[in-house]
């Protein structure tokens, strides 16, 4: 029988992509989301690729009654993909207890859930979860590329922080002697789109990320693009990351599905999800250019307070454990975005 794999923020730009991507190789699965930083849309993308319906709950996964109800209508849960965070730095600031208290409580509702029903609804096995961590958690580090045994930094945000605390979360419950299988992935900087341009990333408002404000500044949707900085100690002046492309790093969570199952519980790691090589603000807009055989209108401003200035992942553990490596180049990734971006058409600034 199939493994059958609850998909939490599902209908976000990881979360779809990854859904898609388990669809595609063999799982039954379903999503949770709220859509509250998601589109309805994004099912109807995912419906499109996937060619039958998705099974949805809407609702909201720090909401144990509501969670209780998805675990209890799921015959058997072999596993969960735990997206359903909120990500952006600068509202975390103005608002942390919006993030102390989605990001953790979600998660504890959900581990509270998966010690209760897990092994029973999983056939007796331990059941496995995939958690979305991020490189925040280094800060910035002292050392490049970033191994996961390089040490942690002080959260520069709030954001950073619920990633750090729900990452200790995981560990001392698996620790505690809980039969749960656990992997957080610290992502680098996921963009892209799925190929066929049914689904992609579509934050509500102005993006705080990059790639979304590149395309929707080619698009006509925004005016300019501001690089926050170009004096940076790096080649080119403007800020390092590592990107990864969505459809790559939706495979590493199944690649960690995988690893997960032939583990003994209880179990816990961290593994970096990144392609292993940086590329600077600049880079990315002349990579954008040139793919797209467009010119972005764009101007150099002032540094944005907090950034990290050049992260970079060390991939050997993921490579050689998980048996992942990244496929695609920041050029696939670039031009998928575009392609994404295209299907949405018009609107104003
Ligand atoms: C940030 C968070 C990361 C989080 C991610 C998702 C930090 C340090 N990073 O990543 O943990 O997972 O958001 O929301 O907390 N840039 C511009 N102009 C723009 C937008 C961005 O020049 O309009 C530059 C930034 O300065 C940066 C790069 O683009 O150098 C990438 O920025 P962004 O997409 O916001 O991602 P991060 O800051 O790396």
């Amino acid at each position: 029988m199939k493994s059958n794999i609850l998909v939490l923020g599902g209908a976000g730009f990881i979360g779809s992509h990854t859904f898609v991507a388990l669809i595609e190789q063999g799982y039954s699965a379903a999503i949770v989301d709220d859509f509250s930083n998601a589109e309805i849309s994004a099912i109807q993308g995912i419906e499109k690729i996937i060619k039958k319906k998705v099974k949805l709950y809407k609702g909201d996964s720090k909401d144990a009654a509501f969670m209780a109800r998805v675990f209890k209508a799921e015959k058997k849960i072999d596993g969960v993909i735990h997206f359903a965070a909120h990500k952006y730095v600068s509202e975390s600031v103005k608002d942390p207890l919006k993030y102390y208290d989605n990001n953790l409580n979600s998660l504890i509702v959900l581990l509270r859930l998966m010690n209760e029903y897990g092994g029973e609804r999983a056939h007796g096995r331990a059941p496995l979860l995939v958690y979305s961590s991020s490189c925040t958690v280094y800060g910035q580090p002292d050392k490049l590329p970033v191994t996961e045994e390089t040490p942690l930094k002080e959260a520069e945000c709030p954001y950073g922080n619920t990633k750090k605390i729900c990452e200790e979360i995981m560990r001392d419950t698996v620790h505690s002697g809980s039969p749960l299988k656990v992997i957080a992935l610290r992502y680098f900087n996921p963009v892209g789109a799925h190929e066929s341009g049914a689904i992609g990333e579509l934050p509500r408002g102005v993006p705080e990320n990059l790639v979304p404000f590149v395309t929707q500044t080619a698009a006509g949707w925004r005016k300019s693009l501001t690089v926050f900085g170009n004096d940076y100690d790096t080649p080119d002046g403007s800020c390092v990351r590592d990107y990864i492309h969505v459809m790559d790093l939706a495979d590493a969570h199944i690649a960690a599905l995988e690893y997960l199952r032939k583990q003994k519980a209880p179990y816990y790691d961290v593994f970096n999800a990144g392609v292993g090589h940086g590329n600077s603000v600049m880079e990315l807009i002349k990579t954008f250019e040139d793919v797209n055989g467009l010119k972005l209108n764009y101007s150099i401003g002032p540094r944005r307070e907090g950034d990290i200035i050049k992260i970079y992942a060390d991939v050997r553990k993921i490579n050689t454990k998980l048996g992942w490596k990244a496929k695609r180049s920041l050029k696939d990734a670039l031009r998928d975005a575009w392609r994404w971006q295209k299907t949405l058409g018009k609107k104003a600034c």
